[in-house]
């Protein structure tokens, strides 16, 4: 991370966009505070009836993408808990840690290598303790603790990240602790020999999967971006070392193109290559959006060697290797990944959209978020709340709603009601109103235009079909 194009979190752009977000989704149910009425908890975040939706549709997006249009990536569902030999073979339980400092005075822990991205220095979780503490020592006068203000930090520390329970283990101390996993592609790697003999796959082909990590993070922040609990949409593919580097150029086109088709604007992205990598590496880039602070990390595109594989057959003392039948040749297969997160994608996708406009002197909040992605496609609004409107209105959501997803929506004004499907992104509004019940037609009214044009009832589905293609 340069730190060059951030945004630093004092500043008020940052702020207001970040508050923005945030008091939208809420009001509108797309993302809650976890545990609200008991004070809330720390990096964990629920969605709500809007989200659960908008997040749905973005990891179908995926899944299409990486799983349905491709003849050689199948999909996966593996466990969260696994045997915890799983992660010592992986080098997660020495290895995968963050450098953290903890303020003397106050007790609070920073993330290191974060907060000197923020001041400009670049760093990150890969150094070793010697390099880190080297760096954090010649920028400590520029340091101060988030919540004293104070500049009295401790020795640069490197904190496990993995989650511990004890399932399974019934002894006092939890000796033997088990760990949720806190990557989904370790999963992949395990099951790599049982799709190989379950299905008809030859090398090079991918397994993809989506599901819950949980991570100790020290500092969680900055809403869905850093979490303890969220989740990954993975997908390894594995090859020949001869064909790696060049399908993992491949793979990097794909998954832009994948990420265009989400609907980001093109301006708010770019590719961003590691400054460290870790040692089995290859090659290792990064999608970077452009969050309300600045470009971060929204998925990474790495070349990981033979490393994974390697590890898990020194692990469970069985080679995890491939028999290449036409070379008549046996070997441990390379692995390229590409590894992102639904938090952030649902993030970005919502701070991409998030408008503002001045309509008659009032600001009017849409989101215009790309129709393939949007929790609600229609929304089916009576005019007043008497049954002669509000009867033929839902008959009317009810043929739509077999084809398209739907809300019906009777109460307040309809002002209000276009408003509020203008916050949760809602292309088409169909209006019933007294007139309909002359003409047998409705007022369709357009998210981005608020154009309204009367539609004949018998015409709707068609009209609409073509407006959500
Ligand atoms: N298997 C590779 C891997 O897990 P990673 O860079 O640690 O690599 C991949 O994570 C992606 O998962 C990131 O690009 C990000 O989108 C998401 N991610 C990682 N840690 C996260 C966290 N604490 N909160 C939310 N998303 C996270």
């Amino acid at each position: 991370m340069t730190g060059k194009n951030k945004v630093l979190k004092t500043d008020k752009v940052f702020l207001d966009k970040m508050e923005k977000i945030v008091s939208l989704c809420k009001r509108r149910g797309f993302v809650f505070p976890s545990s609200e009425i008991y004070g809330g908890f720390a990096g964990i975040h629920d969605f709500g009836p809007m989200g659960v939706e908008l997040e749905n549709n973005i990891k179908n997006h995926w899944w299409r993408w990486m799983v349905q249009k491709r003849r050689d990536i199948v999909g996966l569902d593996s466990s969260i808990f696994m045997n915890p030999k799983i992660w010592e073979a992986s080098g997660h339980t020495k290895g995968f840690s963050d450098p953290m400092a903890e303020c003397q005075e106050c007790h609070t822990r920073i993330r290191v290598d974060k907060v000197l991205g923020e001041i400009g220095v670049v760093a990150d979780e890969k150094m070793s303790g010697k390099e880190i503490n080297k760096l954090f020592d010649k920028n400590r006068d520029k340091i101060k603790c988030p919540k004293c203000q104070q500049q009295n930090f401790s020795v640069v520390r490197k904190f496990n990240l993995l989650v511990q329970s004890n399932l399974g283990d019934f002894t006092e101390n939890n000796n033997n602790p088990t760990y949720l996993r806190g990557e989904t592609c370790q999963g992949i790697y395990v099951n790599f020999k049982n799709v190989v003999d379950s299905t008809h796959l030859k090398l090079p082909f991918g397994i993809a999967q989506i599901g819950k990590a949980f991570r100790n993070e020290i500092s969680p922040r900055q809403f869905l971006f850093r979490e303890r609990e969220f989740e990954q949409m993975e997908m390894q593919y594995f090859l020949g070392p001869e064909k790696e580097m060049e399908e993992y150029e491949k793979l990097k086109e794909y998954r832009w193109k994948a990420v265009l088709d989400l609907g980001l604007k093109v301006e708010n992205l770019r590719w961003k290559q590691h400054e460290n990598l870790v040692f089995y590496a290859k090659d290792a880039w990064d999608i970077e959006y452009n969050f309300p602070w600045g470009f971060d990390e929204l998925e990474g595109v790495h070349a990981r060697g033979n490393y994974d594989l390697t590890q898990h057959s020194q692990g469970c003392g069985k080679q995890q290797d491939y028999y290449d039948q036409n070379n008549d040749q046996r070997f441990i297969p390379h692995i390229i990944e590409s590894s992102g997160g639904v938090g952030r994608y649902v993030f970005a996708v919502i701070n991409d959209a998030y408008t503002e406009e001045e309509v008659n002197g009032e600001v009017r909040v849409v989101l215009k978020l790309n129709k393939k992605i949007v929790p609600v496609q229609i929304a089916i609004l009576p005019l007043s709340k008497k049954d002669e409107l509000t009867q033929p209105a839902l008959k009317i959501f009810e043929n739509l709603n077999d084809k398209f997803t739907c809300q019906y929506d009777e109460t307040q004004s309809i002002g209000k009601r276009y408003r509020r499907q203008d916050e949760i992104g809602t292309p088409y509004c169909v209006t019933f109103d007294f007139d309909s019940l002359n003409d047998g037609a409705v007022t369709v009214r357009d998210r981005d235009t608020m154009e309204q044009e009367r539609i004949k009832i018998d015409e709707l589905e068609n009209y609409l079909s073509k407006k959500l293609k």
